[in-house]
């Protein structure tokens, strides 16, 4: 179970907060230094010792909705393929042919099998190395041995988490995750873009809401509040609720038949690199793949319930889209101006107040995971 409040319980915090004028506020301020978004050293510890170790979300089931249907892409610097079984359970691979390495698949798509382009190697969707062509020259091959590489795959909640390596990162439960993407959901789409920002710059600015109206002052700010969330944290994650302005309309209804649908949008902070956002009409599950200290890759997947002939769905579903990427450029314009400013010479650290508290909750994660996983590799025991 989830430590979440419930939906109703959730509308109540914030009609009080409307009323009172308030928002959630954390215990604590954070105080991150700068050096921690430009060095080398910093962004291998993260790669190595926390986005590798944690179950993160590769991509939505509904990405794979049939038996050989696979996306491939590179997930904390390494090429991974997911494939969906002929018995409909879904395996991720290292992307690397286990002759000479090239990688089995690019994108999405299906297949029956995964041919290697260079000299035609051919695995099963279970990964199985089924034929090596003139196999006569390789004597004592043990096809056995040398089927694609498997990494520890689950899929929980409509979503396909893969954990890169052992020993995995504790504090992960994902039987306590909340519901993200319920059931009859399709994908819509799938984009990627790359940015000159650091992957952690880029995720601080989904988490919080002091920023809705300077930021967003023509797009979202009309229709939503500007610093009035609730946040909540569950396990490494955490939870922001940005309310609409229509949520005023459900003062009229009993409190116990409340429902927030169309009234809020959640964003599901997934740790430490994924965000489940919930929109009216859609959902979008946004990962940010860390490139390089400057340089992050932005992995849009779209995913609605509205039926696909419904041309008022069609409608509102365009509505919903392009206002979703016309907040989504202000944030993204911000966070190259971040960057930028980290050359400035300025600040020696970033201060998170108590309204930026998922904030503090993701780096406190983060360090914790990089301090406890340094000492085991060290020798000592985690703390
Ligand atoms: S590298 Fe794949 S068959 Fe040679
Ligand atoms: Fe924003």
């Amino acid at each position: 179970m989830t430590s979440l409040s419930d939906d109703r319980s959730v509308a109540q915090r914030i009609l009080d907060h409307i009323d009172s004028q308030t928002t959630d506020m954390s215990e604590t301020i954070w105080r991150e230094p700068l050096d921690h978004y430009r060095s080398a050293e910093r962004l291998a510890a993260e790669l190595a010792l926390v986005l590798r170790r944690s179950p993160t979300p590769f991509c939505p089931s509904v990405a794979l909705p049939e038996g050989g249907s696979y996306v491939a892409r590179v997930a904390a610097g390494t090429p991974l393929l997911a494939v969906r079984g002929s018995d409909g359970q879904v395996r991720a691979f290292r992307n690397a042919c286990r002759h000479r390495g090239t990688q089995l698949a690019e994108g999405a798509g299906c297949e029956k099998a995964f041919v290697c382009r260079y000299h035609g190697w051919t695995y099963g969707l279970d990964g199985a190395l089924r034929h090596v062509p003139h196999e006569h020259g390789f004597p004592g091959l043990d096809k056995a041995t040398r089927g694609l590489v498997p990494v520890e795959t689950t899929e929980r909640r409509g979503l396909v988490f893969v954990t890169q390596e052992q020993p995995a990162l504790p504090g992960f439960d994902l039987d306590e995750l909340p519901e993200l993407i319920p059931p009859g959901h399709r994908l819509l789409g799938t984009s990627e873009i790359d940015i000159e920002v650091n992957w952690k710059i880029f995720t601080e600015g989904f988490l919080e809401g002091y920023h809705i109206r300077p930021t967003h002052r023509d797009t979202f700010y009309p229709v939503q509040f500007d610093n009035l969330n609730v946040v909540e944290t569950f396990g490494r994650n955490s939870r922001i609720a940005f309310p609409y302005r229509r949520i005023n309309k459900l003062r009229t209804v009993a409190p116990a038949e409340r429902s927030v649908d169309g009234m809020l949008t959640y964003v599901y902070h997934l740790f430490p690199n994924v965000m489940v956002a919930t929109f009216p009409t859609n959902i979008v599950v946004v990962v940010l793949e860390p490139l390089a200290l400057d340089r992050t890759r932005i992995i849009t997947y779209a995913l609605t319930d509205r039926p696909e002939g419904d041309s008022d769905g069609r409608a509102a579903l365009s509505t919903g889209q392009n206002f979703v990427q016309a907040g989504a450029i202000e944030d993204r314009d911000v966070a190259c101006a971040i960057q930028r400013g980290l050359a400035s010479g300025a600040n020696e650290y970033f201060e998170f107040g108590r309204f930026e508290g998922a904030i503090t909750h993701f780096h406190r994660g983060l360090h914790a995971a990089i301090d406890s996983m340094a000492a085991a590799h060290n020798g000592a025991a985690p703390a």
